[in-house]
């Protein structure tokens, strides 16, 4: 069976304004049919913007789209999808009370009146057989992990024939081993000319282990590209950011310092989306002056422990106590003994979309003194100066703190979220995957900020799924498996293979 080749596009000065801001500045790109192609740049650097222009979420205000050899506007994501591009985002677009089918069905641009769900499943079930990884066609979207989730994302797009495929920042939110099949999926699928490959991410392996080309992107300018042959670590780095050094300085001080208790979690159990058990008995004790990192591929209840700690889910038993006195993350809980939180998807669950990157960033502190006067009265210049600060130290890419928290590109809601919760000065600090698509140079400087917060002697959870972070930041690191710390060791004593097998639920023997 010969398959069509993917369509062969090609942008040609492209440029994106947004007012008298130009995200996007007269930037040419081929992708021959097959291509791998990886775009790279620091956030904010318009990597969104130009594949938005591609699918029709924005109009170019310069420059041309060709598709297989035709100049054509695209006018929005339907003609795209007609062409044969897809993309899958950041962030997710399935509906969560449908099943995986469903969403894989009725991602279609035109659904029959009447669906044969009979045929329909045929048809999924025989394309599924084609596709090398699994997911749970009968489960509901919203019982799945992140990392299944994604996959469902790709699926749905090969399954409707996208044959050019967008993937911005696709394996954030995987597991280093799920990201690698998946890639080597795509890029197996594209060296046979099945697929061209367009994808958007911040690490650098990936580019260098996957990529056959790259684009980099500074401040909406195209600042180099080509082969990714001619191309190395520390080369891209350096042409996305100007700058070689993406060390994180801060050292942690010492020893652990064997503060007092700050967070005391016993015994904890909760339920997850889907009615399982998802915490089945989780005890843990973070001190002043510590970071205990929690390692665990993602689904394995660090999601729903993070909820709970942020009241955002019940505990159904067990005794969350933080300074020793019982906690409920009541927002005045909170306030009191200054516990910050980095809860993943900070745009949905750490922002509020229809307010100003300046409210955002005063959430914590706009009903308080100085912002507030007499209890109620919003001092909107102070709020604006201390955004401001905010804004400079943490390195925020934004056109001001009265822009829209919506205009924000991802790795900047994400710098937002953590300005604003490192600024309460936390004494504890619960952090699930800070880094999650920052570019090399902020998740520096976050790695400093949280050190730095250690150092101040401040409490922090860190749960990560990247390893290397957890190794570079934690003073202890546990292991969560299956709804529980199945291992725990200090950093001394800390080894990749003993932790890998934890997480991957052979501790027991391994033991
Ligand atoms: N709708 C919009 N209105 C105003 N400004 C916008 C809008 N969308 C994006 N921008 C701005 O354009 C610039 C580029 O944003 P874009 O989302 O393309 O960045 P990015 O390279 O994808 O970054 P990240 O790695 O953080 O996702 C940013 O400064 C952003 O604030
Ligand atoms: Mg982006």
């Amino acid at each position: 069976m010969t398959q069509p080749l993917p369509p062969h596009v090609e942008v040609a000065g492209l440029t994106k304004r947004f007012g008298s801001f130009t995200a996007l500045d007269d930037v040419s790109i081929r992708f021959a049919p097959g291509c791998f192609h990886a775009l790279l740049g620091e956030n904010g650097a318009g990597k969104s913007t130009l594949v938005k222009c591609l699918m029709g979420y924005h109009q170019p205000d310069g420059g041309s789209v060709a598709v297989d050899g035709r100049e054509i506007g695209i006018a929005n994501p339907r003609t795209a999808h007609a062409l044969g591009l897809g993309m899958v985002y950041q962030h997710f677009t399935l509906v969560p009370s449908m099943t995986v089918a469903e969403n894989l069905y009725v991602g279609r641009d035109l659904l029959p009146q009447v669906i044969d769900w009979r045929s329909a499943r045929a048809e999924i079930d025989a394309f599924m057989t084609r596709m090398p990884f699994r997911v749970p066609v009968d489960a509901r979207a919203e019982e799945l992990s992140a990392g299944e989730k994604q996959k469902v994302e790709i699926l749905k797009q090969l399954f409707h024939g996208r044959r050019f495929l967008i993937l911005d920042e696709p394996t954030s939110v995987l597991t280093p081993q799920e990201a690698e099949d998946m890639l080597g999926l795509l890029a197996g699928m594209a060296k046979t000319k099945a697929l061209s490959v367009l994808l958007i991410t911040h690490k650098m392996r990936e580019v260098l282990a996957f990529a056959d080309e790259v684009t980099v992107l500074r401040r909406g300018r195209q600042v180099t590209g080509g082969a990714v042959a001619d191309f190395n670590a520390a080369s891209l780095a350096e042409s996305m950011v100007g700058a070689t050094a993406f060390e994180a300085t801060t050292k942690r001080d010492g020893a652990r310092k064997g503060g007092e208790e700050v967070l005391e979690v016993v015994d904890l159990t909760a339920d997850g989306d889907r009615g399982n058990r998802a915490l089945a008995g989780v005890s843990l004790t973070v001190r002043a002056g510590e970071i205990l990192g929690i390692a665990g591929v993602s689904g394995n209840g660090q999601r729903e422990l993070v909820d709970v700690l942020c009241g955002q889910r019940h505990a159904t038993g067990g005794v969350v106590a933080v300074d020793g006195e019982p906690y409920h993350a009541r927002r005045g809980e909170m306030r009191d003994h200054r516990v910050g939180i980095l809860p993943e998807e900070p745009m949905r669950n750490g922002c509020v979309r229809t307010m100003t990157v300046a409210e955002n960033l005063g959430l914590h502190t706009f009903d308080r003194p100085p912002i507030a006067r007499g209890g109620f009265w919003i001092d909107h210049h102070v709020l604006r100066e201390k955004a401001k600060a905010l804004i400079a130290r943490f390195n925020i890419r934004t056109q001001g703190p009265d822009a829209p928290v919506t205009s924000l590109s991802g790795g900047n809601v994400q710098r937002l979220v953590l300005a604003r919760e490192l600024d309460r000065a936390p004494r504890l600090m619960i952090a699930a995957n800070p880094c999650f698509g920052l570019d090399v140079a902020a998740v520096a400087a976050i790695h400093d900020e949280l050190v730095a917060a250690r150092n101040r002697g401040a409490a922090i959870l860190l749960l990560s799924e990247d390893l290397d972070e957890l190794l570079a930041l934690s003073d202890r690191i546990a292991v969560m498996f299956g709804g529980r710390l199945v291992y725990e060791t200090g950093i001394e004593t800390a080894d990749v293979g003993a932790l890998g097998r934890h997480m991957a639920g052979d501790g027991a023997e391994a033991a």
